[in-house]
C-alpha cells in the first residue's frame, strides 16, 4: 500500500511528458523534420505563425545556417536599383529581409499581422545605423490587406508567407492597389519535395499555383527562376503601367 502514492506520481510524470513532446500542427518548429510522404494534392491553409512559441519562430527566422540556401543579397538583387524605391515587406516577421533591404531603398514599410513582430521590429530598429532609421516603418496590417495606401509601394516582397495567406485571390486583388503602375512584387517560396527546411509539402503553394493567382489578379509574370535557390522558386511579377 505504501507504495502507491509513488506509483501515482510516476505514472502522472509519464503522461505530462507523453504530451509535451508530442509534435503540436501549431507549433512550426515540427516543419524542421522531414515529414512523411503525402497523398493530399491541394495545398492546406498553414497554422497561423501567431499559434507559435514566439521565442522559437525568432530562432527559427534568424537561424545562422539560413543565408547558405535564402541567400538574401541575390534574392534582393531581383528587385534591380532601389535607391528611389519604397519597398513593403509583408510578412516580415523579424525584418530578415527588412533590415537587409533598408540601406538600399528609400523607404522600408515592414508589414505583419502578428503584433509581437512588430514590436520586435521596432526594438531591433534602433540597431541601424542613424543615417538609415527613418527610412524603416513598421505596420501593423489585417490578415486580408496589407493597409497599403493606393499606389504606395514600388516594389512588394513576400518571403515564406504567401502560403499564410487564406482567400490569396481576394487579397491579391487588394494588394494591387497598393502597387504603383509599373511596380514589381517579389514572391520566393519553398518548392515540393520534402525538402530539409520548410513546410510540409501539402502546406505548400506551387509555383504554378502562384504564377496562376498573380496573372489572374492582373499582374504580368517578369521572371520566374527554380534554379538560385536549392529550396525555394522565385518569382517576379510586374503591374502593368495601363
Ligand atoms: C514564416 S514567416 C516569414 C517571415 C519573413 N518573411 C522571413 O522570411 O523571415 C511568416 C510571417 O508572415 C506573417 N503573416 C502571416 N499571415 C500574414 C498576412 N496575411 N499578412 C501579413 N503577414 C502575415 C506571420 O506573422 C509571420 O511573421
Amino acid at each position: 500500500m505504501r507504495y502507491i502514492p509513488t506509483l501515482l506520481l510516476l505514472v502522472a510524470v509519464f503522461f505530462s511528458c507523453k504530451n509535451e513532446s508530442r509534435p503540436s500542427k501549431e507549433d512550426p518548429a515540427m516543419f524542421r523534420e522531414k515529414p512523411a510522404a503525402s497523398t493530399i494534392s491541394e495545398p492546406l491553409q498553414l497554422p497561423k505563425t501567431g499559434a507559435g512559441n514566439f521565442e522559437s519562430l525568432v530562432a527559427d527566422f534568424e537561424d545562422k545556417d539560413r543565408g547558405i540556401w535564402q541567400k538574401p543579397e541575390l534574392v534582393i538583387s531581383f528587385l534591380g536599383d532601389l535607391k528611389d524605391k519604397t519597398v513593403a515587406d509583408i510578412g516580415a516577421g523579424t525584418g530578415y529581409f527588412t533590415f537587409r533591404l533598408v540601406p538600399k531603398a528609400k523607404r522600408v514599410i515592414a508589414i505583419d499581422i502578428d503584433p509581437r513582430f512588430i514590436n520586435f521590429l521596432d526594438s531591433v530598429k534602433v540597431r541601424l545605423p542613424e543615417v538609415y532609421r527613418d527610412r524603416f516603418e513598421s505596420r501593423l496590417a489585417k490578415f486580408d490587406d496589407p493597409l497599403l495606401k493606393p499606389g504606395e509601394a514600388d516594389n512588394v516582397v513576400i518571403v515564406n508567407t504567401y502560403a499564410y495567406i487564406e482567400n490569396r485571390a481576394q487579397y491579391l486583388k487588394v494588394l494591387y492597389q497598393g502597387i504603383a503602375p509599373g511596380g514589381q512584387l517579389l514572391i520566393i517560396d519553398f518548392k515540393k519535395n520534402n525538402l530539409p527546411v520548410g513546410p510540409p509539402d501539402e502546406y505548400k503553394v506551387s509555383l504554378a499555383q502562384v504564377e496562376h493567382e498573380l496573372t489572374t489578379a492582373g499582374f504580368k509574370i517578369s521572371k520566374v527562376d527554380k534554379d538560385v535557390l536549392d529550396y525555394q522558386y522565385i518569382i517576379l511579377a510586374t503591374k502593368p503601367v495601363k
